[in-house]
């Protein structure tokens, strides 16, 4: 695998800058890829400088003109693992017509599709594709047991009287859903060349989610494919790869670069006149003079439509987990007992992941509410924020009602501004114990570390050995969000690992 990064290379643009350099002649197209989005619709959060941003990309693509360009996706595309869960699936859904709604408005050509289309199944996926003005594609993906293709196989599109097709590809090895197949790429990919060229294609364009090395493996395979665009490995090409006189490129993922390759038009694909790998980072904040960006609305209304999808998830969700809530103590009853630890704790950036997320406004996208909570998807864990605060009685107090106690202040980075943590998480415990609060599934707690601790310390069988379990930490510390914590090519750094628990490790 090879995956470069480019943090730090503050916009790595290789050729000429996308914002400042835009060709006034009309002769050249301009194809602009990407892959494993993963329903990244606003750069990840939790990153000191966050990349991505489907308003980003919306200002990069704007500076050439709107018929030079084509745009292209090798899948991975709707959601964010092959997977979801009844917690996360009505968020997931509409972050997905989000996804799709925001390809529209950028012209979209044609998305392969990948494993992770499928986290709400075979219907939904078609459901959502219809509100697609791009056609989803695969040359490879049948019906089970028939010779019924899945979706439509190409698409042939013309840019400046050139006619490009398009075809995608998906490895057979990955996951499907039990009523799909994928049958043999390479034959698959032979074919299709025949029919683009026999169909006077000037260019083909394979999209392959299939990962870097299958991708090498298939242009030394199928001659005649110009410009393959890779997925699911993640391997973020600086330079295109050319084998047996393909192209290959491919991005990282969550939509943090820009990739586009560009073309001489009355040559296509002879001769390549640019090739830009970008970070989508704050220099592309603002889009050309004079153009309000329409993808903030997108971004704003799939918000709204999330947030709305999570609340009516309520009683549903909750009544599945009734009478469960005994799981989990949380902290408001560990620190009678344990002040010494509760007290070092709440000096620690965990005990501030709540507020985290009411600084930005974040606090009602489930997405990030899992790692900042205590519990979500075991029993009797988190919820939702009807369900995340109880009284003595065990009734749930929903956050609305407590909202103003959490004095939020907007923009408050606990990691810039460590002193603030201890001061704010202290207000915000003495608020919940002063509305009489006695449980509160908030933030990073002493179960998160701990395990959920019902009975103790009165339960014997339950006492545990006080020892931490470090594959704990890996839930909430991916790559994505501790890249500190592994090194270039994606492996964990265990000495990273085993010095975070000591910073951690509570005093006896
Ligand atoms: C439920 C998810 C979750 C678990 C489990 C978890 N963390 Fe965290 N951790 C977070 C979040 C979220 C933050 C950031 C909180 C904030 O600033 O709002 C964080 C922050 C940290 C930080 C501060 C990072 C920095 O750069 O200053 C360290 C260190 C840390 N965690 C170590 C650990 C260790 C070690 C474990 C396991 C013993 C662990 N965490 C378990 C979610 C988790
Ligand atoms: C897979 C778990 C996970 C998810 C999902 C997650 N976070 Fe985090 N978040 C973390 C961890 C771990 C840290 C600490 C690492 C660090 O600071 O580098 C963190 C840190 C942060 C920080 C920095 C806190 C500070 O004090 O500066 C912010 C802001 C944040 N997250 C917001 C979000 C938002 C918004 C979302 C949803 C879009 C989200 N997180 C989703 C695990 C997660
Ligand atoms: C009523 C007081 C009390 C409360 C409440 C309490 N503990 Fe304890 N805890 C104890 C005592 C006493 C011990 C030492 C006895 C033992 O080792 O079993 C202990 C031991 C521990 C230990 C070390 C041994 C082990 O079992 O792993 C951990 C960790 C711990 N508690 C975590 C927690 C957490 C987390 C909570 C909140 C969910 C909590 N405790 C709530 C009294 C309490
Ligand atoms: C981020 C992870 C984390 C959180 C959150 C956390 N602890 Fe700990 N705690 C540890 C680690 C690590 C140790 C050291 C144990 C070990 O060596 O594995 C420890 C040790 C302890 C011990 C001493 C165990 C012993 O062997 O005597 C107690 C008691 C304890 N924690 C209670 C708490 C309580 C109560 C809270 C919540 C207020 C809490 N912890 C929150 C990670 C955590």
């Amino acid at each position: 695998m090879r995956k470069l990064l480019l943090l730090g290379l503050a916009g790595l643009v290789l050729g000429c800058s996308p914002k400042s350099v835009v060709d006034p002649s009309a002769s050249r197209i301009r194809i602009f890829y990407n892959n494993d989005l993963n329903a990244y619709l606003a750069p990840c959060g939790c990153r000191v400088s966050p990349i991505g941003g489907m308003d980003r990309r919306w200002n990069a693509m704007k500076a050439y003109p709107d018929e030079s360009r084509v745009l292209v996706d090798a899948g991975n595309f709707l959601f964010k693992s092959a997977q979801s869960t009844d917690y996360l699936a009505p968020q997931w859904y509409e972050q997905a017509v989000g996804v799709v709604e925001a390809y529209n408005l950028l012209h979209a050509d044609a998305v392969a599709i990948g494993e992770t289309e499928f986290a709400l199944g075979v219907q939904k996926f078609q459901e959502i594709a219809k509100q697609a003005k791009f056609p989803f594609i695969s040359a490879n993906v049948y019906w089970k047991g028939t010779s019924k293709l899945f979706l439509r196989d190409s698409v042939m599109i013309e840019r400046y009287g050139k006619k490009i097709g398009i075809f995608g590809l998906f490895l057979p090895s990955l996951k499907l859903p039990p009523e799909l197949e994928a049958k043999d790429p390479v034959s698959h990919a032979q074919a299709m060349v025949k029919k683009l060229r026999a169909q006077g294609a000037d260019m083909v364009i394979a999209l392959s989610h299939q990962g870097y090395d299958e991708d090498v493996k298939l242009a030394n395979a199928v001659s005649g494919i110009d410009l393959l665009v890779g997925a699911s490995s993640q391997s973020l090409l600086q330079k295109p790869d050319v084998e047996n006189d393909t192209l290959l490129v491919q991005l990282s993922n969550q939509g943090q670069v820009l990739g586009m390759v560009e073309y001489e038009a009355k040559t296509l694909p002879k001769q390549r006149t640019n090739f830009v790998v970008a970070e989508l980072d704050g220099q592309f904040n603002d889009g050309p003079p004079g153009l309000a960006n329409p993808m903030k609305t997108v971004l704003a209304v799939t918000n709204l439509r999330m947030t709305e999808a999570n609340k009516k998830l309520d009683e549903k969700i909750w009544a599945a987990h009734e009478g469960k809530a005994d799981g989990f103590q949380t902290f408001l009853s560990c620190r009678d007992c344990h002040n010494k630890q509760a007290a070092f704790q709440e000096n620690k950036r965990h005990a501030a992941a709540f507020l985290t997320l009411l600084a930005k406004k974040q606090e009602n996208n489930l997405d990030c509410v899992k790692c900042h909570s205590v519990g979500m998807g075991a029993p009797g864990g988190f919820t939702n924020l009807n369900n995340a605060f109880f009284d003595a009685q065990g009734k749930a107090i929903p956050f609305a009602k407590l909202k103003d106690l959490a004095h939020p202040e907007p923009g408050t980075d606990y990691r810039a501004n460590p002193a603030a943590i201890k001061p704010h998480v202290a207000r915000w415990i003495s608020s919940l114990e002063k509305a009489g609060v006695k449980k509160a599934f908030v933030s990073v707690q002493c179960e998160n570390c701990h395990g959920p601790r019902p009975g103790h310390p009165f339960d014997n069988q339950l006492a545990g050995t006080g020892k931490v379990n470090a594959n704990l930490c890996l839930q909430c510390h991916t790559k994505e969000q501790m890249p500190a914590w592994y090194d270039h090519a994606g492996k964990l750094d265990s000495q990273a690992l085993a010095g975070a628990v000591k910073a951690v490790a509570c005093p006896r």
